[in-house]
């Protein structure tokens, strides 16, 4: 079978490697049940044979530079401490005190010694091992030969991004990832730095989030303000393992826009992000990104920049990666986007959304705010700032295209359980939708 879509030409520039597709996954055409987006026994399958299985997205390396720096993760019940240890190495433990179950770490960032639990202060060193038993001769010592340690799990690092699993038997990180990191990997996100971290509720299904962010396809109709910026029936790349990427080609009107022609006031908003001066810019819509990617490579050389590994597509698109079961990526040289989804811990109608900005520090006169970013926004890095929390209900503020998919998926999770509803017909402009739920079918089995 041949995609259609695949044939869209997106690319302007020399051809490079990074462009080139992926050999093609037929991933069928069948439709799922939409019972996956509301089931209770679904979500617990889910958890059994996949969330515990598989690699997850636990913290960015940025937030562990030095040893006694850690992350907690939560996912549904579950809780880590995601730590660098004196020995330099990443290393992950579940977020639970062998005595009597309290969890230890309970702030979400932070940088410690050691680890203390706050209801007997048993304490336990960077690797999990326990230092300190309280009042130790009080325990008879059969009682403490149980174990005394925390509990640790895998844990690997690949392009700056830490991933842990519940699963001894998980392949090496960097296996299951595949082609994916070495394209993450050449952004360096080690190298950046957290600028912005929020965290809000949202009423659906986590897959409804990742469904919603693995397509372009609704942007002419819940976001239409985007369609005179940016193209959206573009390449998508399917990896083994439910990874997938597609371009986002920015400074270039939709197909389905109109006026080709117009330095509209979006277009003049990234001219002016790649260094250009919309008043002087001669071209059309269609130069605008072109010159982008030239502007981006001549101001690259004078700050002394390596964008000689990036493709044109590279830099002035956005390359949205994703990553299974939970993470999508968009990847600029500028900054990392990074979307997670997790389910909630026992409403499968519910799930957090975290928003996370890496984003890389230039310490140069006329270097502006990027992306948007409004220019309170710290971008120095020099101090990680708290996760923002957002209820159930409340709109989570993270601009216009956001806050249109927040208010959206309630509508679209509603019909999931109508019984007018048999599951969803993808389209090949939401192959990677298809090429994720398929991964996902092939950890559940024959469990649903
Ligand atoms: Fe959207």
């Amino acid at each position: 079978m041949t995609f259609g879509f695949r044939g869209w030409d997106i690319h302007i520039g020399t051809p490079h490697p990074f462009n080139d597709r992926a050999p093609e996954i037929d991933n069928g055409t069948a439709r799922p049940d939409p019972s996956r987006f509301y089931d209770p026994a679904f979500k617990a399958a889910e958890w059994e044979r996949m969330w515990t299985k598989t690699w997850l997205l636990a913290a960015v390396a940025a937030d562990l530079r030095e040893p006694g720096d850690f992350v907690r993760f939560d996912i549904m019940t579950e809780s880590f401490i995601i730590v660098r240890d004196t020995d330099n190495k990443l290393k992950a433990h579940y977020n639970v005190c062998p005595h009597r179950g309290s969890r230890i770490a309970l702030s979400e960032f932070g940088t410690v010694d050691q680890f203390a639990c706050p209801f007997h202060s048993w304490k336990f060193a960077l690797d999990g091992k326990n230092v300190k038993v309280t009042d130790a001769e009080t325990f008879d010592p059969e009682v403490l030969c149980h174990g005394t340690d925390m509990t640790s799990v895998r844990c690997e690092s690949v392009a700056g991004l830490v991933f842990i699993s519940m699963d001894p038997d998980a392949p090496p990180l960097k296996d299951w990832l595949g082609p994916v990191a070495d394209h993450i990997e050449l952004y360096d996100p080690a190298t950046m730095n957290v600028i912005h971290h929020k965290r809000s509720e949202w009423a659906a299904n986590w897959k409804g989030g990742v469904d919603a962010f693995y397509e372009l396809y609704h942007l002419h109709s819940v976001h239409p303000q985007t369609q005179c910026v940016m193209d959206d029936r573009t390449q998508i790349d399917v990896y083994p393992n439910g990874m997938s990427r597609q371009f986002v080609p920015f400074a270039q009107p939709s197909p389905r826009f109109p006026d080709q022609e117009t330095v509209n006031p979006g277009i003049q908003m990234m001219l002016a992000d790649a260094g250009i001066d919309p008043a002087t810019f001669e071209g059309t819509a269609k130069d605008s990104r072109a010159a982008i990617q030239a502007a981006k490579r001549k101001r690259a050389a004078e700050y002394g920049l390596d964008y000689d590994r990036f493709s044109d597509t590279q830099l002035s698109d956005s390359t949205i990666y994703g990553i299974f079961p939970n993470v999508q990526i968009g990847c600029h040289p500028e900054a990392l986007f990074i979307h997670r989804f997790l389910p909630h811990p026992t409403d499968p109608e519910r799930f957090t959304y975290d928003n996370i900005i890496l984003f890389r520090h230039l310490d140069a006169p006329g270097y502006r705010a990027w992306m948007g970013l409004s220019e309170d926004v710290d971008t120095t890095g020099l101090i990680r700032p708290d996760v923002v929390h957002v209820p159930l209900g409340v709109a989570p503020e993270l601009g216009e295209v956001l806050d249109q998919d927040s208010e959206l998926l309630p509508i679209v999770q509603q019909g999931a359980h109508s019984r007018g509803f048999k599951g969803p017909l993808w389209s090949y402009q939401e192959g990677r939708l298809r090429h994720f739920h398929a991964e996902l079918d092939r950890y559940l089995g024959d469990a649903v």
